[in-house]
């Protein structure tokens, strides 16, 4: 028998641009100087496609076939004989979680994308990825599988919260940075999921069907801008079909566009069980799946070979590709890999720290709240959110991390006068986990796992476990190897409560599973049909009350194996056996009027801040929300309404990957959208609330007013596993601006605690020809008391095109730090790309002839000055 213990750790010229309203292109030349640098693009160390060519020839057709799928759940194959070395990936895309789910090595959480993407901070993209590449290293991996650019079609979708916008633009370049930073220390990007994977529901079967200019201009366009800008080494194909094929085999995105028209170098891996076919994958491009399976490469790509449906020139370019990655990240590197540690520094911590209060979006200040006065305010600080950590969404971009940050604490920290708290009401989703409650036989925090070989809980234990989570996520963390595929397991743990009264035990299972409560069978799931949400093919949650003494333990057995189910599921999916697992969740009777305590706390208090929001299990991987409202059952609503009824000096802050409703929005003066910010979220957010740090985020996704007011409404999440794209190019603020529909806040809103002047802008030149690019030069002052920083939007509009266009569309971006009564001058290049739309019928893309507007805007509806250019003559091109 084997035991392992499983982790348990703790030139500037202000009067140049006078502030007066043009729209003009007759700005004189003398305004502009030339910009700096050009555009930086990594350079790949030397010659490693060279050297990876090399070493395919030493291979025999069985090894390079061994190559084109993983070794296991994160490795790819090595073949020592050859000097070809595996490597390991990780998620992704806030941190770099290492090889464990839940409870694995700590790790550095970092905000996740959308929070990243309200920094609007190109050079803060570029620091986070340097330091999630010593984060990867830790983690003894050379990938990491991130970023995730997906767009924002829909407020519902589940993973908004890890990509970044609903604009392409912003989400592509700083993707570049993000990867620039990660592959400048030589870890390879693993830009996803490519392409038009945009929901979650059915997201394995979804066919994504949409028209080939939004797929352009909207979907790829992130992948485009980063492969030119960045060169991510890696990209992971999507679950999805798109238009009929699914991505791993679909040649007309993989073939056509990334390796033809972009001559994309990398290696191309599948998302996580997304391999659907032999052959047309492999030719179509998709390098390597993930994880190990024996399904569709191996025996059936040597069966291919020799019947002639796959040539050697389809393998050896897949394997080439294979090998390119593995040379990119570590050459012949044959040592053994090292173990995972942590790295828990403080340089990351404090720019974590940094990006997470750059990232808050304060979205209202009437009558100036923000920011509190440390010494003279008394706050009350209420709310479901504000005494626990909310760091991330839920799915593979969790991570365990080094510590959490809670906002409660970090009110407290800066604070000078007394804090009350009220936690004002629940929003669990499901019974928050037991293991706070809980210890394991030895009397340890956790819970005792016995393995056994088979599913029928015969023989002895093969393996002993303890694990710290009763949330036993075993998809990728069962000890198959001395187990075999099939197995059993019992779960023993023993649940303290801290009050006596009739408590709640909850129980979901992913295969078959069994509680027992003292011995007495609770909750059969053993053949259980209700599919739920949590852990990706589990059952929903079943409950069971149960009178408790305080302080007097109860045992808790689960029984469980990895047999699949549904039983229905066996058929379909042709399989017996899968992946096990289960959650056990608990909740002591409420023994207190919440609502009532909140009321009390706000009306004591000089500002009342309440922090609301949803969390991993609200929004994750896995599936899409259900609604927009806060959950739960407009617990939170009635909470915010009845805090600023008692105090109208009320602070909502709102922690959530992407928009929720807010009924409430016009009696409370002020909101903060904080997203959720990794290890750093209840000290970024102190930072900002106390005036230590001035807010400067700025919304990467509209906030709508009603999830009817939305581009998607009508076509989510499709019907019999096909969704239709049928808002075609007009997401996000392209269908607010033509459908004349006022969103509750626009894209590209945030404000500060000082105010910024636009000068008047200029331009290089006023014709746009292919080879000579734009430049524009503005003076942006800070006209108010506190030194803050402006995010300059700069949108194109195409007065006459031949194709219909959005009204606007985003082509540059520009950050600027600034003293008060400082001003300085930003510069923005506009090219080719900021003018240009894709013309299938030519089929390219197309700069036509005529006038284009530049809106110079600090949000989408906030258009400031605006000046205008040409282009002559119309010209078109494909990368
Ligand atoms: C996700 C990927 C992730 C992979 C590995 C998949 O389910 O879609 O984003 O990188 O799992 O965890």
């Amino acid at each position: 028998m084997e035991y392992i213990e499983e982790q348990r750790s703790e030139g500037t010229d202000p009067s140049a641009s006078p502030f007066e309203s043009v729209d003009t292109n007759t700005t004189p030349d003398t305004e502009y100087s030339l910009p700096g640098s050009p555009i930086s693009k990594p350079s790949p160390p030397n010659d490693c496609r060279s050297v990876a060519r090399q070493k395919l020839a030493q291979l025999t057709l069985e090894e390079k076939v061994s190559l084109l799928t993983a070794a296991d759940f994160w490795r790819t194959k090595s073949i020592p004989s050859k000097g070809v070395p595996a490597i390991k990936t990780s998620d992704g895309p806030n941190g770099a979680r290492g090889g464990i789910f839940v409870g694995g090595t700590k790790a550095a959480q970092f905000p996740c994308g959308v929070s990243l993407a309200a920094t609007w901070n190109k050079r803060l993209l570029y620091a986070v990825g340097q330091h999630l590449a010593d984060e990867t290293k830790a983690r003894s991996a050379n990938v990491l599988l991130a970023p995730t650019v997906c767009m924002h079609r829909h407020p519902l979708g589940g993973r908004n919260f890890e990509s970044f916008s609903e604009d392409p633009l912003l989400t592509g370049k700083l993707a570049s940075k993000y990867i620039q930073g990660l592959q400048s220390k030589r870890v390879a990007a693993t830009i996803k999921h490519f392409v038009a994977n945009e929901q979650e529901t059915h997201r394995l079967t979804i066919d994504s069907l949409l028209m080939e200019r939004p797929l352009r201009e909207l979907y790829l366009r992130p992948f485009e801008i980063a492969i030119r800008e960045a060169n991510p080494w890696a990209v992971m194909s999507s679950y999805n079909l798109i238009n009929g094929t699914h991505a791993d085999m679909n040649s007309h995105t993989l073939k056509d566009i990334l390796r033809g028209e972009w001559g994309y170098d990398g290696t191309v891996m599948s998302d996580w069980g997304g391999v659907n076919s032999t052959v047309e994958s492999i030719k179509a491009g998709c390098d390597i799946e993930f994880p190990f399976s024996s399904k569709w490469r191996f025996e059936k790509a040597l069966k291919a070979v020799e019947e002639g449906r796959l040539t050697m020139g389809d393998i050896n370019a897949a394997v080439e590709n294979v090998l390119t990655l593995v040379e990119r990240t570590k050459s012949g590197d044959m040592s053994i890999e090292e173990a995972e540690r942590e790295d828990n520094r403080e340089e990351t911590r404090a720019l974590i720290r940094e990006v997470g209060a750059e990232g808050i979006t304060l979205l209202k200040n009437r009558g100036q709240v923000l920011p509190l006065d440390p010494n003279t305010t008394r706050v009350a600080v209420i709310g479901p959110n504000s005494n626990r950590a909310i760091a991330g969404g839920g799915g593979s971009a969790s991570l365990n991390p080094y510590y959490n940050t809670i906002p409660l604490d970090s009110i407290r920290a800066v604070a000078q006068r007394e804090v009350v708290y009220a936690q004002g009401c629940h929003i669990h989703k499901w019974l928050p986990v037991a293991s706070p409650f809980c210890t394991d036989k030895s009397g340890e925090p956790g819970v005792t796992l016995e393995w056994y070989s088979g599913d029928r809980f015969q023989g002895d234990v093969a393996v002993t476990q303890t694990r710290t989570n009763t949330d036993l996520f075993l998809w990728d963390s069962a000890p198959l190897a001395q187990l075999g595929p099939e197995w059993s397991a019992v779960a023993t743990t023993y649940l303290r409560s801290r009050a006596t009264g009739k408590h709640t035990i909850s129980f979901m299972s992913v295969g078959p599973g069994r509680l027992y409560i003292d011995g007495e069978l609770a909750l059969d799931l053993w053949d259980w049909t209700e599919e739920g949400e949590a852990m990706f093919d589990g059952s929903i949650d079943y409950m069971v009350e149960v009178e408790m003494q305080a302080g007097k333990p109860i045992e808790l057995r689960v029984e469980m194996t990895n047999e699949l189910r549904p039983i229905s599921k066996q058929k379909a999916f042709n399989m017996t056996h899968k992946y096990g697992g289960c959650r056990i969740g608990f909740k002591e009777e409420d023994q207190v009027d919440y609502l009532q305590q909140a009321v009390d706390a706000a009306r004591a208090a000089d500002v009342a801040i309440v922090i609301v929001g949803l969390d991993a299990e609200w929004e994750s991987e896995g599936y899409d929300r259900k609604t927009m409202d806060l959950p739960s059952d407009g617990s939170q609503d009635r909470l915010i309404e009845a805090v600023v009824e008692a105090n109208p000096r009320t602070v909502v802050v709102n922690q959530s990957g992407s928009p929720v409703s807010m009924p409430w929005v016009d009696k409370v003066p002020t909101i903060l959208q904080a997203w959720y910010q990794g290890q750093e979220a209840g000290n970024a957010l102190a930072d900002v609330l106390f005036g230590r740090q001035n807010p400067s985020g700025k919304l990467p996704t509209t906030f709508p007013r009603r999830l009817e007011d939305t581009p998607a409404y009508h076509n989510w999440p499709g019907e019999n596993l096909r969704v239709l794209y049928g808002e075609g190019l007009y997401i996000g603020y392209r269908h607010y601006d033509r459908s004349k529909i006022a969103p509750l806040f626009p894209f590209g809103h945030g404000l500060s605690y000082t105010t910024f002047e636009y000068g008047r802008p200029s331009l290089s030149r006023k014709v746009l020809t292919e080879s000579a690019p734009i430049h524009l030069v503005m003076a942006v002052t800070n006209t108010g008391a506190v030194a803050g920083s402006e995010t300059v939007q700069i949108y194109i509009r195409d007065d006459k095109s031949r194709l219909p266009r959005p009204e606007k569309e985003l082509v540059a971006f520009e950050k600027v730090f600034l003293e008060p009564d400082e001003t300085k001058h930003i510069t923005v290049s506009l090219d080719k790309y900021a003018v240009g739309y894709y013309d299938d019928s030519v089929p390219a893309w197309i700069a036509e002839e005529g006038t284009f507007k530049v809106l110079v805007a600090a949000s989408a509806t906030d258009i400031r000055r605006s000046i205008a250019f040409e282009v002559r003559e119309s010209f078109t091109w494909t990368f």
